[in-house]
């Protein structure tokens, strides 16, 4: 269905040119950005990989762990009460934040480890949560779409996806699809065609959802935000107006107008 016509390689950065056949046209442009759980190229790597071969013309940038973010979190709480909410790992972090934000689409990914998200997954989601709605998340977030990818060796891959799906939800994506795969194996290229197979099959059905959504995003300027990241506005709307914890965090609500009526994703 696609043809790759050209790569670039930059600093963590990859660019896809996909030439469009006649299947995928009306298909629009879109910026990805992959964060991947662990630097092995195998099974989890190669299922991102599926997906982005299937959403047409993309522009995609990739985050590797722990390479890109070889630091735990410090606990400074500099991000919570700092007014300009920097971080100690300011140098690795603010990058990896401007890839975040210019992305259309983010991929969270990671094998299952010990029924979890791999330990750098963890780091680099505890490095972000200060952009959780409940604090000072980013405007753009609400009109993004997010997809979270787990494999493991069995059907054990629930509570993984949850984890990377609780940060989309909570830094605002408007609309997160999950993807669990038992691949009964530890190496891509032993994987059972079958098991191969239908995991292509789902990959190609969610990434058709997500080109849907994403013309209707562009199109309308707005995006139809889930449930349950409506709920978390609204009760940290409420936190923010009347409970006034973390000053830094309610003059930021404030300054957007959405301790009012303002929403994000409108
Ligand atoms: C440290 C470690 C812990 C693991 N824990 C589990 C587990 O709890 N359940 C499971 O089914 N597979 C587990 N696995 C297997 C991997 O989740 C599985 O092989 C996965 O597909 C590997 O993904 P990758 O090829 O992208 O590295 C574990 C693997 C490692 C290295």
């Amino acid at each position: 269905m696609l043809k790759p016509v050209s790569f670039r390689y930059g600093k963590g950065q990859r660019m896809r040119q996909m030439e469009l056949t006649s299947e995928a046209q009306g298909q629009i442009d879109m910026n990805v950005t992959i964060v991947y759980g662990t630097q092995r190229k195998s099974c989890t790597y190669n299922i991102a990989q599926s997906l982005v071969r299937n959403l047409g013309q993309a522009e995609i940038k990739e985050i590797f762990l722990p390479k890109d973010l070889p630091e735990f979190c410090v606990s400074c709480f500099k991000c919570f009460s700092d007014e300009n909410a920097s971080c100690t790992h300011d140098q690795y972090v603010q990058p990896l934040r401007e890839k975040l934000v210019w992305a259309d689409l983010i991929i969270l990914t990671s094998p299952v480890y010990s029924f979890h998200v791999s330990g750098q997954m963890k780091v680099f989601l505890d490095h972000f949560a200060n952009m959780w709605i409940v604090h000072r998340p980013e405007q753009n977030m609400f009109k993004k779409q997010g997809v979270v990818i787990a494999t493991a060796s069995g059907p054990v891959f629930g509570q993984t996806l949850k984890e990377m799906k609780d940060s989309l939800d909570f830094w605002g994506v408007s609309n997160t699809y999950k993807l669990g795969c038992a691949v009964m194996n530890t190496d891509w290229k032993n994987v059972d065609e079958k098991i191969k197979k239908a995991i292509e099959k789902k990959t190609k059905r969610i990434a058709q959802k997500i080109c849907k959504k994403h013309r209707k995003i562009t199109q309308k300027g707005s995006a139809h935000v889930s449930f349950r990241v409506r709920k978390w506005f609204e009760i940290s709307r409420l936190m923010q107006k009347y409970g006034r914890f973390n000053p830094p965090d309610v003059a930021y609500w404030e300054q957007k107008g959405w301790t009012k009526k303002v929403k994000p994703w409108k």
